[in-house]
């Protein structure tokens, strides 16, 4: 089975990168996991959670934490250049980068492969294998907008964390899976149950 690469950045609303870990493993899939330095320094200063660094105890720790046995699980430091999916002879069956900072968006636009998830994002766009990309920020600047607009061009898919109203949520829980569920039809993933546009009411 090949792998969805994940990758979470330093950007506000981790829950949703870690929703889609938990979606995914239920879903019995097959993870890469890579999380930004910026990404364990949000995690301790927006939700006071100490994420570890090493990747068997990371792996432990999102198990337990998302209480999920199933599927499989795969945990990189973010400077380890030498992954197997830091190559593109790897197959994998594409990426998906959510939160993405403005930081990682644009080194991945300008081709400034520094860490293990620029790489990796730049073997799947060498490679044409899907990369979705699902920035946060607001507002956006000109620089994020040409940023966007350049990987939008290479490839990539832009999909913006932004709810539906249509659904009428009532819980965060509601807004966040019909985000990460929305964000992986993208890839033709099917992860769960929301609701959908189906016309107007009669
Ligand atoms: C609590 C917190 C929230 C942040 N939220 C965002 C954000 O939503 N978008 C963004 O582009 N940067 C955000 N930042 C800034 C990035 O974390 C910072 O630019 C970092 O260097 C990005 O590194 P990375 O792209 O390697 O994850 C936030 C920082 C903190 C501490």
């Amino acid at each position: 089975m090949k792998s969805i690469v994940i990758a979470i950045t330093g950007a506000s609303a981790m829950q949703l990168g870690e929703r889609s870990i938990q979606l995914l493993l239920e879903n019995n899939k097959k993870i890469d996991l890579i999380l930004s330095k910026g990404a364990y320094e949000v995690a301790k200063s927006e939700r006071n959670i100490n994420i570890p660094i090493e990747p068997k105890n990371q792996s432990y720790f999102w198990r337990d934490k998302l209480n999920v046995q199933s599927g499989e699980l795969t945990c990189y430091r973010w400077n380890d250049h030498s992954a197997s999916i830091a190559s593109g002879s790897h197959k994998t069956k594409g990426m998906v980068i959510v939160p993405c900072t403005m930081g990682t968006l644009g080194r991945i636009a300008s081709g400034f492969s520094s860490g293990l998830i620029e790489r990796c994002a730049d073997v799947h766009l060498k490679e044409n294998r899907p990369l979705i990309i699902s920035p946060r920020e607001s507002p956006f600047n000109l620089i994020h907008i040409e940023n966007i607009n350049r990987l939008a061009k290479a490839g990539a898919l832009i999909v913006p964390p932004i709810p539906a109203w249509y659904t009428n949520p009532q819980t965060i829980e509601d807004i966040i899976d019909f985000i990460v569920v929305r964000l992986f039809d993208s890839l033709g993933e099917d992860l769960g149950k929301i609701k959908r546009w189906d016309g107007p009411k009669k």
